[in-house]
């Protein structure tokens, strides 16, 4: 891969304008996280900066590509079609083939319980990045003390208002949060998050 985070930032900036300043969100808090957690910074600023590259695509085109790549997903909600597209797009545009950029693209919506640090990241930031405008204080606070808790802490907000719209939960999110809490225990994330909560 040769292109530079400057050149990425423009192509992005042309192909998804509206949701620039989100994208540009992610990869600062992204970075940031990175170096905090010790995680290869450069692989979390390219998978933040093309997280959401395939969210403007056609859906029929979308749906199309998942007939072969993920054809289950198409049985979920439209919202989740980007992370599996978006990755299976910048491999082929962008002659990116590291594993760990491109699994972070594919399970950023959903999330995986194997998913890596650079993952978590992404995942993370995209939930945490400033400009979101629901309350993420305890997400970011838990995210600041482990990666673990910060995408226990997301996906736990993702399905308590996935369930507070009557949408359903992606099996993958469900057992991220399972596999994740049970690595770092149920009861230090309990008193964490308590004690976060109280500040
Ligand atoms: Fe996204
Ligand atoms: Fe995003």
């Amino acid at each position: 891969m040769s292109l530079s985070l400057i050149d990425l930032k423009r192509i992005i900036k042309a192909k998804n304008p509206n949701r620039y300043k989100h994208i540009l969100g992610t990869f600062e808090t992204a970075t940031y996280l990175a170096k905090r957690h010790q995680v290869d910074e450069y692989k979390c600023q390219v998978a933040a900066l093309l997280h959401d590259y395939a969210k403007n695509e056609q859906l029929n085109e979308m749906q199309e590509l998942l007939k072969t790549l993920e054809p289950d997903l198409l049985n979920h909600s439209i919202e989740l079609f980007h992370g599996p597209v978006g990755a299976y797009l910048i491999e082929k545009r962008f002659n990116i083939k590291d594993e760990d950029i491109l699994n972070a693209i594919k399970y950023h919506v959903t999330g995986h319980p194997n998913m890596n640090e650079v993952a978590k990241v992404v995942y993370i930031a995209d939930y945490i990045e400033p400009g979101r405008k629901h309350n993420v204080s305890i997400q970011r606070q838990l995210a600041d003390i482990s990666l673990d808790m910060g995408v226990i802490s997301c996906s736990e907000g993702t399905m308590n208002f996935l369930n507070s719209i009557n949408e359903s939960i992606h099996p993958l999110t469900l057992k991220t949060y399972q596999t994740l809490l049970k690595h770092v225990g149920v009861e230090t994330y309990e008193i964490t998050k308590n004690n976060c909560k109280r500040h």
